[in-house]
């Protein structure tokens, strides 16, 4: 079939084959063109079809030579209609790893329950023994807790009082004065649920019980500061106290591998568009106008420009693991630095329906966006005919 992208609201319905199989050869061409990284070999991605999820995958592997494991929760495609991106993604992944020589297997159903995470150890135990390295980078909006069986949702919302400030509409570029209200008593308690640091830990204890947790192994989870522009809804809202508790379980697991001499980690991540990202209020203003403050200064990254430098030069750098004075890893340094986010603030005072397309990179934005779907990617023939019925060589 023909493949175009299918708009609502801020998704795409359809996604492109070709195209994500092209951004996985890109992103596998530039993690080798960065040179062998001396890291883990037996790899776990938990969240591994898209985002910094993917490129921890295709790092691992194509930069040290991992064999990896990936958990994800894709929908697969039907005659005529076309699987989601993570699909295809990791369809073209694995097809790539293979080629290499590397293993890669993987696991399509819901991290959060008990069911996949047993059928997680029994894939490790017959295949690989142990892992070394477990990569947490889920982002739903949705988790059922399997001990209690009570399904949270979580919310983006201010806390305490409502938020009003600039957005854009990064499809029209509409420019608007937005007003979110602050959340219910119970938000802040299910936006923890889902993405604060229960369910990781949950991993690592099942984990480590079924004993396929090598000696020395580390797990790495993602998290977000970003700058005052967003606090009220990120940083400060629901999903920063998510965050908080995601940190503050990186201690609590920390000192639950400390017998195996093992570790854990929270990485802080550079804003990026991602599927989980565009949803956020706010957020895409944000991103528009940091995106051309950092490509001007050349120090723009994508998610494997960001994990390749995590991996090489902060978790497997020789010598100790630089963290902040809250023991978090900061690979969100150059976003954070004062002049960039300086020149971003001068530049949201100004950002109007009207000058957003000079002042900011709305174009970057909406590029970015296409491409996680495998749109407006370059060397990639749109007309041609294709297979949408793809199927991934490794899944179990
Ligand atoms: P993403 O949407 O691109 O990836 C999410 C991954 O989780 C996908 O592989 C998806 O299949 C998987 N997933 C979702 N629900 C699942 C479930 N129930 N079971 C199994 N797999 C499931 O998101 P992302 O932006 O790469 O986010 C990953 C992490 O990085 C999040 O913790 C996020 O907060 C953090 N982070 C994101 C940004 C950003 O700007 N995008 C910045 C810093 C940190
Ligand atoms: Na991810």
């Amino acid at each position: 079939m023909i493949i175009e992208p299918k708009m609502r609201g801020f998704i795409c319905l359809t996604a492109h084959p070709i195209g994500c199989e092209q951004n996985i050869i890109n992103q596998i061409n530039y993690v080798k063109s960065k040179g062998q990284i001396e890291g883990s070999k037996k790899v776990l991605v938990i969240g591994a079809s898209t985002g910094f999820g993917l490129a921890s995958r295709i790092t691992a592997a194509f930069g040290s030579n991992a064999a990896t494991v990936g958990v994800y929760f894709e929908k697969p495609p039907q005659e005529g209609k076309t699987a989601s991106p993570g699909w295809y993604n990791t369809a073209a992944f694995e097809d790539q790893a293979h080629k290499a020589g590397l293993y890669a297997k993987s696991i399509n159903g819901d991290a959060f329950s008990d069911e996949i995470k047993q059928k997680t150890i029994e894939l490790i135990k017959a295949d690989l023994g142990q892992i070394d390295l477990i990569i947490y980078s889920l982002a739903s909006p949705v988790r059922t807790n399997p001990k209690t069986g009570v399904t949270h949702r979580s919310v983006l919302k201010p806390i305490g009082q409502p938020f009003s400030n600039k957005t854009v509409d990064f499809h029209t570029g509409v420019v608007s004065d937005i007003t979110i209200q602050p959340c219910a008593d119970d938000d802040i308690e299910n936006t923890v649920a889902v993405m604060g640091g229960e369910d990781w830990e949950m991993w690592i204890d099942e984990l480590k019980s079924a004993g396929v947790l090598a000696p020395g192994a580390t797990t790495v989870a993602y998290s977000y500061i970003g700058p005052e522009l967003t606090e009220a809804v990120y940083r400060k809202g629901t999903i920063g106290k998510a965050k908080d508790h995601l940190e503050a379980t990186a201690f609590t697991i920390a000192d639950k591998l400390k017998d195996i001499n093992g570790n854990a980690f929270v990485s802080v991540n550079k804003a990026l568009v991602t599927q989980a990202s565009s949803a956020i209020p706010v957020i895409p203003l944000y991103i528009s106008l940091l995106y051309k403050v950092m490509k001007e200064d050349n120090i723009h990254e994508g998610c494997i420009e960001q994990i390749q430098r995590l991996f090489q030069q902060r978790l497997f750098n020789g010598s100790s693991i630089p963290t902040d004075e809250k023991g978090r890893i900061r690979i969100d340094d150059w976003e954070m630095r004062p002049d960039v986010q300086a020149k971003v603030a001068e530049l949201w005072k100004q950002a109007t329906t009207e000058s957003l397309s000079e002042i900011g990179d709305l174009a970057g934005y909406k590029t970015d966006f296409l491409n996680l779907f495998g749109f407006d990617v370059a060397n990639v023939d749109y007309n041609a005919d294709v297979n949408e019925m793809v199927e991934i060589p490794g899944l179990v």
